[in-house]
């Protein structure tokens, strides 16, 4: 597992990009992921891949009776953690959920189910986790954006800029496994799935999906940000929830 959040110059620079308001998580992220989410209120919730704690505080203010977030980087956490809010914060990674011996009535995880290699425990460990009728909202980045391979195993340039359209490279949509891409100056190591594995994994686990969504860009995000139109294109995020029978 890498832990990429917790190398000083990437850290660095993340917190920098999330410290502006204009990024892809503020205007394309956040927004279409809220809107999938049910009522927290007297809810029990778990957080994973829980970064500096935004939503784990967004579920506390929102009335949930418990929430806890998970994290593997220390970096993160110490972010959380600086907040003092009553949420429950643990150094935990992802690969380890079935250490957990809790019950939850909504799991979600924003932008860090593309880190995981085995995508059919991570789901497996978290069905365990929600209790019956319990419901699992998460987004990751999108299977379009994750396939494409360098034949050097790190990132070249995969748009291509035609009379002012952009068409982006495709490949290796069905070959499923480890990605590194160049992001912050670092080889970051990611995992493409296609749709229906991530689908089937899902129903695998005995879940239903109730809603998947695919990142767009409203006129007040496009106004802000021009570049983000490109999410015609292609979208950078999908969006799950799922709920376990
Ligand atoms: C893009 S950030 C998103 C943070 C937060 N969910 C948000 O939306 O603000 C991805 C997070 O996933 C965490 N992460 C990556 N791999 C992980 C793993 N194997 N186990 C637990 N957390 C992991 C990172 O440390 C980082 O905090």
């Amino acid at each position: 597992m890498q832990n990429i959040y917790d190398n000083e110059h990437f850290f660095a620079e993340y917190e920098n990009m999330r410290g502006k308001e204009i990024n892809a998580n503020n205007l394309i992220e956040k927004p279409i992921f809220f809107s999938m989410l049910p009522s927290l209120s007297g809810k029990r919730v778990l957080d994973i891949g829980c970064g500096s704690g935004d939503f784990c505080r967004f579920a506390m203010s929102s009335g949930a009776s418990f929430v806890m977030g998970v994290d593997c980087s220390k970096n993160m956490l110490s972010v959380a953690k600086s907040y003092d809010d009553g949420i429950t914060y643990l150094n935990l990674s992802m690969e380890n959920l079935s250490k957990l011996d809790d019950k939850f009535d909504v799991i979600t995880s924003s932008l860090a189910f593309h880190y995981v290699e085995d995508f059919d425990k991570l789901i497996g460990d978290i069905a365990n986790l929600l209790k019956d009728g319990g419901e699992l909202i998460f987004s990751q980045e999108h299977p379009v954006a994750t396939a494409f391979k360098s034949p050097k195993g790190g990132e070249i340039d995969k748009k291509i800029d035609i009379k002012g359209k952009r068409y982006y490279l495709l490949s290796d949509y069905n070959n499923i496994g480890k990605r590194i891409v160049k992001w912050n100056d670092s080889g970051v190591i990611k995992y493409h799935r296609n749709f229906s594995c991530i689908i089937n994994t899902l129903i695998r686990h005995g879940f239903v999906i109730t809603s998947v969504m695919e990142s767009y860009a409203d006129e007040e995000a496009i106004k802000k940000e021009p570049k983000y139109a490109y999410q015609n294109d292609r979208p950078y995020f999908l969006f799950i929830s799922a709920k376990k029978l």
